[in-house]
């Protein structure tokens, strides 16, 4: 049958009240530098909860410290970064969004001066200025940036377990669902490249052997999280270079992370290797159908989607199941009320002071 836009979604025990949702988007607002949350997350994540979306998946969150893009990004690797999450998941909650986070470790992309605040965004930081060591499958720097230390067998139980006990401090911040990050070149994402793993363990090799540590994280994910909880997983569906990650091997990742419990994939691209990226309207879609189409497993659709007819394009031919806007929801953080009134769809969630700017919608 044919979806909508603002037709709920269900996966496990959440249902979201429409698929347009907001994918993770660093905000760098960390500014204690000690992963914690301040009044810039709770405003800005509050205003897109009013804004009308379905869901909110809070920003790239580090396992542990040096799993930071930078010293300015959120963290959850301590009990006490918990109580301002909390705060975060209260706001969202209060406009009836669901809420997620995204687990992130940034391997050797981490250690970065933020996109803003100091430092010249996108370097390398030295340990003087606030930056640390990074680690990676393999002892190969990520263009621009300062090699990585090659992880050990130790090393790799200990990011399984970080993964893990951050899932367990999303539960208690309220979360609804957490997304595990394999995309974009970081940690988990650079295991799966042959371009940045040359290992020649058993996390190296095959693409068996290089999905291994993604695969471990999801089963420790899943094994401390409440059965109801969705567990989503965001991969770079192509590298856009031969001999990368590709969307084959995307569209087989996903399937092993479906029969592990992984209730949908959210297909981006890019990130871990230098590539010439044909960007334009819904670029990514294609990719996003495609695991779909082969797998069946829900999927969620995202780049330079910017207005609702494209939304419901994507939706209702069923190349994905929800759609994520990013940048244009921080141009227009009612994204997804401005979607209502162009699509002509009544919703009972236009916040009632508001009410009188919506008055053509049904609900309203
Ligand atoms: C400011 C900013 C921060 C971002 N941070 C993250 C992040 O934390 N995790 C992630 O997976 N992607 C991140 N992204 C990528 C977005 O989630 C999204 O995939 C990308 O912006 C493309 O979608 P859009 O064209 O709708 O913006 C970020 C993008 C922006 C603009």
């Amino acid at each position: 049958m044919t979806k909508t836009t603002f037709e709920p979604i269900t996966l496990r025990g959440i249902t979201v009240r429409n698929r347009i949702w907001v994918p993770p988007m660093c905000q760098y607002s960390a500014t204690g530098r000690d992963g914690k949350v301040t009044d810039w997350h709770i405003e800005h994540y509050g205003a897109l909860a009013r804004g009308g979306f379905g869901a909110l998946i809070v920003e790239a969150t580090a396992v542990v410290p040096e799993g930071r893009i930078s010293p300015c990004c959120l963290g959850l690797w301590s009990d006490e970064q918990v109580a301002g999450l909390t705060k975060v998941v209260d706001r969202i909650h209060a406009h009836k969004a669901t809420a997620g986070i995204q687990l992130a470790h940034a391997g050797r992309k981490g250690s970065v001066a933020p996109e803003w605040g100091f430092g010249t965004p996108g370097t390398s930081l030295d340990e003087e200025n606030g930056g640390w060591a990074t680690v990676a499958p393999s002892s190969i720097a990520a263009a621009g940036l300062k090699a990585p230390t090659e992880i050990d067998g130790a090393g790799i139980d200990a990011v399984v377990a970080a993964f893990a006990a951050a899932a367990v401090r999303a539960v208690e911040a309220g979360f609804d669902f957490v997304e595990i990050h394999s995309a974009h070149g970081y940690l988990l994402h650079e295991f799966c490249s042959p371009l940045s793993n040359q290992r020649t363990d058993s996390y190296g090799g095959s693409l068996g052997n290089r999905a291994r540590l993604l695969l471990r994280v999801v089963d420790a994910v899943r094994k401390v999280v409440p059965e109801q909880m969705p567990v989503l997983v965001r991969l770079s569906g192509t590298e856009w270079v031969d001999g990368g990650f590709d969307i084959d091997e995307a569209t087989t990742v996903t399937g092993w992370c479906a029969e592990r419990g992984v209730d949908l994939a959210d297909i981006s691209s890019a990130g871990n290797v230098p590539a010439e990226i044909p960007i334009g309207p819904g670029y990514q879609v294609r990719l996003a159908s495609t695991v779909r189409e082969r797998t069946g497993v829900p999927v969620a659709a995202v780049g330079m989607i910017v207005n609702a007819f494209q939304t419901e394009q994507i939706i209702a031919s069923g190349a994905a199941d929800v759609v994520l806007v990013g940048r244009q929801a921080l141009r227009d953080p009612a994204f997804a009320l401005h979607a209502a009134v162009e699509l002509r769809v009544g919703i009972d969630y236009v916040p009632a002071p508001y009410r009188r700017a919506f008055r053509q919608l049904p609900g309203a």
